[in-house]
This record gives structure tokens, sequence and C-alpha cells, in this order.
């Protein structure tokens, strides 16, 4: 498995590949990683030749009071973890070589961006569609896999895709829960153990919600947001959206949408925990 730290070797190797006639695949990731990125690599790799597994806690989806100095880390267990699925090659670049000190282009999504997490963390999804079409640009990838679990990002990746030309695949993978039902994610490791245990409070209730969706479709909407958001103060957490959207434009829901995200972004403790399910009719 090959490791690459600056943006021009990996841009340079990329070409060479496609030269070749390789299709080239990519998971980006900001590391740390767990089961639920060992799903996207999984997923990723029958589609391509080459799989690349990006490794980059990007600076500037974080907002300045946010977790970016904190972040978890740990690169010599994310290279075994790739190495163990298959991964061809790691690009792990440093901020420093990603970003000019007057780096002043940004990709700017601006519709699906605006509600759920775009209302609490403005810059995020500005920082994530710049760097994912940075990352498309030196791995030169022809599919890339985004899991469902940031359902609102995905949406983005796939509009941005569509309207700027990029010529790249996108496949949304399942979102993966641990045995808990907690949904996987880097952050969890932040959670101490009672908040864990209270954390739960987010899956649970979003999957009976789920449920009763699915038996009763929209019409007791409301009444579900509402049940999900008492049951989450109760637990001791502090919500900062539960919403349901059209599961395709995140346009508030109409009788004639076909697919429901209901989603939750809620702190416990300090840690910051999104969650969804998406509900086709
Ligand atoms: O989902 C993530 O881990 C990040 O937002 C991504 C897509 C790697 C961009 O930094």
């Amino acid at each position: 498995m090959k490791i690459i730290n600056t943006p021009e070797e990996m841009q340079r190797q990329a070409l060479e590949w496609r030269k070749s006639g390789k299709k080239i695949g990519l998971v980006p990731t900001m590391g740390f990683l767990h089961d639920g990125h060992m799903s996207l690599i999984d997923r990723a790799r029958p589609e391509c030749d080459i799989l690349i597994v990006s490794i980059f806690v990007n600076p500037t989806q974080f907002g300045p009071n946010e977790d970016l100095d904190k972040y978890p880390r740990d690169f010599k267990r994310d290279c075994e973890q790739c190495e163990a699925h298959k991964v061809d090659c790691i690009f792990a670049p440093a901020p420093e070589v990603m970003y000019a000190p007057d780096h002043s282009t940004w990709v700017v999504e601006e519709k699906l961006s605006r509600p759920l997490c775009g209302k609490s963390r403005p810059i995020h999804f500005r920082g994530v569609a710049t760097v994912v079409t940075k990352l498309f640009n030196l791995t030169q990838a022809e599919v890339a896999v985004f899991g469902r679990k940031d359902a609102q990002q995905a949406l983005i990746i796939k509009r941005m895709v569509r309207d700027l030309n990029m010529p790249i695949e996108i496949i949304v993978a399942p979102l993966v829960r641990d045995t808990d039902l907690v949904a996987m994610s880097s952050r969890n490791r932040y959670l101490s153990e009672s908040e864990r245990k209270s954390a739960q409070v987010i899956s649970r209730s979003l999957l009976s919600a789920e449920d009763e969706l699915r038996r009763n479709g929209i019409k007791d909407i409301e009444e579900l947001i509402l049940k999900i958001k008492t049951a989450i103060t109760s637990a001791g957490g502090r919500i900062d959206y539960v919403e349901a959207l059209d599961g395709y434009n995140l346009e508030p829901l109409t009788g004639k949408s076909s697919s429901v995200l209901l989603a939750v972004a809620a702190y416990f403790g300090t840690t910051r925990l999104i969650d969804n399910v998406l509900v086709d009719f």
C-alpha cells in the first residue's frame, strides 16, 4: 500500500494510473477509521482497480469554536485497517500543503447547504465541497463512496457533481450502527460511558419514528418530531435540530414527497452527534 503526503505526488501518480487504463476509486475520510468507514471502503473496492483512501482533517470545514484541534487521530491504526481491507493508496496530506496561505477559491452549494447542519455550522459545507473537489482533482477518481450517516453532505456532493459536470460517480452507502444502535462516528470517542448510554436515545427514538413513518406515512410527522425531542431532552441531551425534510431536495415536506429524511443533531455533554433515517414511499 502506497502512502502519499503531497498533492503534487498524488496527482502525478493518479494521472499515471489513469494513463495505464486503471479506474480509480476514492473514499474521502478524516481518519480515525471505524467500521462505518470500513463499510465504505468495502463498498468501493469492487468498483475500481485502484482504491485510494484520503485521510485529512480538513480545517476549512470546522467553525472557530469547533473540535478541529481535538479531532481524534490514529494514523498507524488507520494504515493497518486500510491494508487489511486491500486499499492501494492512502493520501494523507498536511493542511499546509493542501491550502496555500492565500487560498481564496471556494466551492459553494447554495441550496441544500442551508437547512439542518448548515444553520448551526454556516461554513461547514463550503469547506466540505471545496476539499472534496480538490480530492477529486488530485486523485482523478471516477467513483467515490460517501456514507448516508452524513445524508446532507452526500446530497450536496451529488448536487455539486451534477451542477459542475464532474466526471465521477457518487455512491451513497448505508449508515452503520454499533451494537447499541448508536450511529458510528469518530466523534463517539469523545463520549463518557454515561453520555454514550444516554445518547442511545437518538437512534432508538429515530428508529421507532421510522417504523411509524413506514406504517402511517407523514400524517403524524409533527407528533413524531415532538416525541423525539422530548425523548432526547429527557435523557439529558441538548437539541440542535430534529427535522423532517424531503429526502431528495431538503425542502419542506408536501403531500407529494416520496422520500422523507428525518434528521437529528444533538449534544450529549459537549459532543455534537448527528443521526438520521431515510424513508422512501
Ligand atoms: O465526511 C467526512 O469525513 C468529511 O466531511 C469529508 C467528506 C472527508 C471531507 O473532509
